[in-house]
């Protein structure tokens, strides 16, 4: 499986990078600037087109395609393009992204930039990597000298008071604080110890479902904004080194009590 699952990247990696700089169709989603690109089809029809020519029967959930719902306990989560709107406007931070769950848990991830050649890889219980690196979380303990990153809703109806007002805590700690525009190498980021802590509102499951694996994988720590177990199907992410957790949890929900 392991094979397929890198075979796949590597062959969306291919698309995406032979557009980059080339002319493509892009179309609006549910709001003007949530974009589609022609290439996000074409890497997620690969993709698929690989994962079936081996194992038929699984379960498919992709962002473009939707469901393809099986009865196997293999489920294949996929983002054929995270960071649509940077990679439509030349900016070489995306990534696809294909997580993999068994019986509902994800046991093995990949997250990969063929821009900059960077694959983040994990399977469960063997650590994560980044090309052949072993990767870990930083060891800041304080959140006063922390990186962090987070990510905006693209849709304003959605609700912005908590995206905003966490925004505005940390930045009244003197925090400093990225916007990337990929969750998925968010995560990564963190894993690797660029950032120290992620938090974002309003994510799906192909956002996440790998970056998730790849976080814990690097004694990462991911919860929801109550401190609780994560789940990819939450709408809402935590993911830190641990040790600067309970802090950013106090300013995203002030209601937290430890
Ligand atoms: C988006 C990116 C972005 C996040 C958005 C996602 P897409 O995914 O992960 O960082 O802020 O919520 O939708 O649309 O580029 O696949
Ligand atoms: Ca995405
Ligand atoms: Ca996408």
């Amino acid at each position: 499986m392991k094979n397929t699952l890198l075979k796949a990247a590597d062959e969306a990696g291919k698309i995406i990078l032979e557009y980059f700089e080339k002319e493509y169709t892009i179309e609006s989603k549910d709001v003007i600037s949530n974009l589609v690109t022609e290439i996000d089809k074409k890497s997620e029809t690969k993709i698929i087109e690989i994962i079936k020519s081996e194992y038929p029967d699984h379960f498919i959930l992709s962002e473009e395609i939707g469901a393809l719902k099986t009865s196997s306990e293999y489920k294949w989560i996929i983002d054929p393009i995270d960071g649509t709107i940077n990679y439509a406007h030349k900016i070489p931070i995306c990534c696809v992204s294909i997580g993999i769950e068994k019986d509902g848990e994800v046991v093995m991830g990949i997250v990969y930039n063929p821009m900059s050649g960077e694959r983040f890889f994990s399977e469960k219980g063997k650590g994560a990597y980044l090309n052949d690196k072993k990767i870990q979380v930083t060891s800041q303990k304080s959140i006063k000298s922390s990186l962090l990153v987070t990510g905006f809703p693209y849709k304003s109806s959605r609700e912005l008071d908590g995206p905003v007002s966490s925004f505005t805590g940390f930045l009244k700690m003197d925090i400093p604080i990225r916007r990337l525009g990929s969750a998925a190498l968010d995560l990564c980021w963190t894993a690797c110890g660029r950032f120290d802590g992620f938090w974002e509102y309003n994510l799906n499951p192909w956002d996440v479902a790998a970056g998730y694996l790849i976080m814990e994988e690097a004694g990462g720590k991911v919860t929801d904004f109550d401190g609780n177990k994560y789940s990819i199907y939450n709408k809402e992410i935590l993911a830190s080194n641990g040790l600067i957790h309970d802090d950013m949890l106090k300013v995203i929900n002030p209601n937290f009590q430890k």
